[in-house]
């Protein structure tokens, strides 16, 4: 028997190693960490449960029969975060460049499986060389059969990819396909060509990182919601990060009761918003004043930054929030914050997670750019996931709340739980100057008569009782007592239910 369990133990020894002291060494030369070690820093100490340790390929080809790595290049188990169950792959790139084999591609969909069978979230650590070339055909199977389990557990257990090496041609559609993607720079990109066949067909000349590295996803492309400057950071941060995710669509996520009174009132919010109505004031200092603490988990922070997306707590509950930035293109909606926040909504709305939403926008971005680009069909995606949103939602509108974009930002038209507008908030149809060169149009040659116009008009409808005169905002509030009507909102609305007609599912304009 001692002799079996040395076995064993020796055998262990050789899978722990993946390709060999050589390749580590390799490995961490690039400024990489290793499948195993990556895992060490993202888990609880001691909580990982390694699953297929002695998987190996099946592939006869190229001389394959006798380079048989056990394990084939995925390190694959559970484990807990902060005492939380999460299902894990991570590719080793010491094995065959961590290139999926059939084998690989069972032992990621073993884990997602189970992942769905017991309602806990997938982090999958991407390191690899792409399709087993070796293998041909049954690798690209394996993508498949990976791509679709991505497609089944949408919206059923969260799925979080890291990029932490190469991932390019068809693989990157597995990381796309999950919510949220994490890179780290320089030494991570995903592309769906690389250089040299860009090179070969457009006879562009781009290097890797600039094809597809972290900061070209996470400011060029949007692909990408977060880049790290090293793979430590990144996997401490996934860390955080993963508090604010529910188990699955059945949970809620993890309350986490903080010192920070709901009832904090915060003065200098009163004169947040300046005088003058054209400029600008940073929506992140209201965002961070009024959440737990401080703290707020902000996603994609360098790529479409007229609109802010991120995680924060509220009395202790997570909450999703979704704010135009007054500091960039004055916070107007155009393509890419469209689909930023819509995603973003969707996902909270997927989770139980509420959606709180700061309003201060001018409207939609004019121009040939933005229409040329499908603003139309973009813009409707907001519209559309916050309209079948039907988790609690709450808007409080700082400002500007003008026309279409109006109703787009969680409007109370569009379900709307509690919507507040602060006193300073301007709700029309378009800014003032703008109404009368169109109503008066007559009168233009008149500046008097048309300033005069202009004041009526601003007297008018640059205020928040018009719509406070129709209900469509619920109540007027002072701008220092935000926190606290959030969360009283947020109380109201914990048990929050709306039955919607059966369909299959709606036709979201993609
Ligand atoms: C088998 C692979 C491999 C692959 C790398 N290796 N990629 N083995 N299949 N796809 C092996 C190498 O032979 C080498 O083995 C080890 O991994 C490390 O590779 P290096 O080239 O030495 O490393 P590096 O210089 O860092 O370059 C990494 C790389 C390069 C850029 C990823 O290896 C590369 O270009 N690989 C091929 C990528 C590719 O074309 N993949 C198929 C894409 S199509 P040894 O034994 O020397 O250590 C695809 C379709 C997916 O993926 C479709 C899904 C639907």
């Amino acid at each position: 028997m001692q002799d079996i369990l040395q076995q064993l133990e020796a055998k262990r020894a050789k899978a722990r190693l993946g390709g060999g002291e050589k390749r580590i060494a390799a490995q961490h030369g690039k400024g990489k960490l290793t499948a195993r070690e990556r895992l060490e820093i993202l888990l609880d100490e001691g909580s990982f449960e390694e699953w297929d340790m002695f998987v190996e390929h099946r592939c006869s080809d190229f001389g394959m029969a006798d380079q048989k790595v056990p394990g084939d290049g995925v390190v694959t188990g559970y484990g807990f975060i902060n005492g939380r169950l999460v299902f894990v792959f991570s590719q080793d790139f010491t094995v065959f460049g961590g290139s999926l084999s059939e084998a690989h591609a069972e032992k990621i969909c073993k884990v997602m499986d189970m992942a769905m069978r017991v309602g806990a979230p997938v982090i999958g650590l991407n390191d690899s060389g792409g399709a087993r070339i070796q293998e041909g055909v049954a690798s690209l199977g394996g993508y498949a059969e990976v791509f679709q389990r991505n497609v089944t557990a949408s919206g059923v257990v969260p799925q979080v990819s890291v990029v932490m090496g190469p991932c390019a041609g068809g693989a990157v559609y597995s990381p796309a396909m999950t919510d949220f993607i994490f890179m780290v720079k320089d030494s991570s990109y995903m592309f769906v060509t690389g250089p040299e066949v860009v090179k070969t067909v457009t006879h562009e000349e781009v290097t890797a990182e600039d094809l597809g590295g972290a900061i070209t996803h996470t400011t060029k492309s949007g692909v990408a919601d977060l880049a790290f400057e090293n793979d430590v950071e990144a996997l401490l941060m996934l860390r955080r990060f993963f508090n604010y995710l529910p188990s699955n669509n059945r949970e809620k996520p993890p309350v986490r009761e903080s010192g920070d009174p709901p009832n904090r009132e915060d003065y200098s919010l009163d004169t947040l918003v300046p005088e003058n109505p054209n400029k600008p004031y940073d929506m992140k200092e209201l965002i961070v004043k009024v959440v737990d603490d401080g703290d707020f988990f902000e996603l994609q922070p360098d790529y479409a930054k007229n609109i802010v997306i991120g995680f924060a707590r509220m009395a202790g509950q997570v909450v999703g929030i979704v704010a135009n930035q007054p500091l960039v293109l004055a916070g107007c909606l155009d393509i890419k914050s469209s689909i930023k926040a819509a995603r973003f909504v969707r996902f909270c709305d997927a989770f139980s997670i509420p959606v709180l939403t700061f309003v201060d926008v001018p409207g939609f971005m004019p121009g040939t750019a933005q229409e040329y680009g499908g603003i139309i069909k973009h813009g409707a995606k907001l519209l559309y996931a916050y309209a079948e949103c039907t988790v609690p939602k709450i808007t409080v509108i700082t400002r500007k709340a003008y026309g279409g974009a109006y109703d787009v930002m969680a409007s109370k038209h569009l379900r709307g739980d509690v919507n507040f507008a602060w006193p300073n908030a301007e709700i029309a149809v378009m800014g003032a100057k703008g109404a009368v060169e169109i109503i008066f149009r007559e009168e233009k040659s008149d500046p008097a008569k048309l300033a005069a116009r202009e004041a009526e008009y601003k007297a008018k409808f640059a205020n928040p009782f018009v719509a406070g005169a129709r209900g469509y905002v619920d109540d007027v509030i002072m701008p220092h007592g935000t926190r606290r009507r959030i969360c009283r909102s947020l109380e109201l609305l914990r048990d929050k239910k709306i039955e919607e007609p059966w369909r299959k599912h709606g036709n979201i304009p993609l």
